[in-house]
């Protein structure tokens, strides 16, 4: 082979990687806009409903456009961080996998308090959290339980998303924020948490996990810091 075509070889490798990261991205927004759509014109007799589902959709245009700016190589989005309530975006994600959890029976355990509002890429945290709730949803069987606590303490933002499913093998456990570790064979990009990690990292953040695969105690939990 030449060096040449190693080269072209290369180039379409990377190619196929991009398209692969930006389908596995944009098919969350996608999903969401399209339960929107469905809700609001459900809804259409009632304006506050409708203010209500479009400015959850302009959120996820936000995304959208944000994960394009990141698949141009622009690091971030152009936009300054903003004031988010906690609260609603964790209603946000839950609600784009609102269908998922209904239809796998999911008992969800909520503890939201009032008031915690940070400084955030609000777009890209809703990824995040939407991110881990799939991996929770992937890993449980009908009628487990999905834990999602927001918390303050000291300088610090928690979010934790907990679930009661399968948990994570230890030897499979330090790669899981390796771009395209996946145990999902072909369901899968592996590109979930690694991408949560550049975003929580970028946000000066951390995201750490807790898994048990003990019989009868299985289960995982990841918790995103964030600066408050
Ligand atoms: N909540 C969870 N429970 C069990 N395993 C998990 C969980 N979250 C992540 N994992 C493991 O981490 C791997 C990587 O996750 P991710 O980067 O989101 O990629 P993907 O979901 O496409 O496999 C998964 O394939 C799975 O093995
Ligand atoms: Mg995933």
């Amino acid at each position: 082979m030449t060096g040449d075509t190693e080269e072209k070889s290369e180039e379409r490798n990377t190619a196929g990687r991009l398209a692969l990261e930006v389908m596995h991205e944009i098919r969350n927004p996608l999903e969401a806009l399209g339960h929107l759509t469905y809700l609001t014109l459900e809804e259409a007799h009632d304006p506050d409903k409708v203010i209500q589902y479009m400015k959850m959709a302009e959120e996820q245009m936000a995304t959208l456009n944000q994960i394009v700016s990141h698949t141009l190589g622009c690091a971030r989005s152009t936009s300054d961080p903003t004031a988010s309530d906690l609260s609603s975006l964790a209603e946000s994600a839950l609600r784009i996998h609102h269908k998922r959890i209904s239809e796998k029976n999911i008992h969800l355990v909520k503890d939201f308090p009032e008031g915690l509002t940070a400084r955030i890429h609000m777009g890209e945290i809703l990824q995040v959290v939407s991110n881990l709730i799939v991996n929770a949803l992937d890993a449980m069987q009908s009628n487990g339980t999905l834990s999602v606590r927001l918390r303050r303490r000291h300088d610090n933002f928690y979010i934790v998303v907990a679930d009661n499913g399968q948990g994570i093998r230890p030897e499979h456990a330090e790669h899981i924020f390796e771009p395209f570790f996946t145990t999902k064979e072909e369901n899968g990009t592996g590109l979930g948490l690694s991408l949560s990690k550049d975003i929580v990292d970028r946000h000066g953040g951390r995201i750490g996990v807790r898994s048990s695969v003990r019989p009868g105690k299985t289960g995982t939990m990841f918790r995103v810091s964030l600066p408050a």
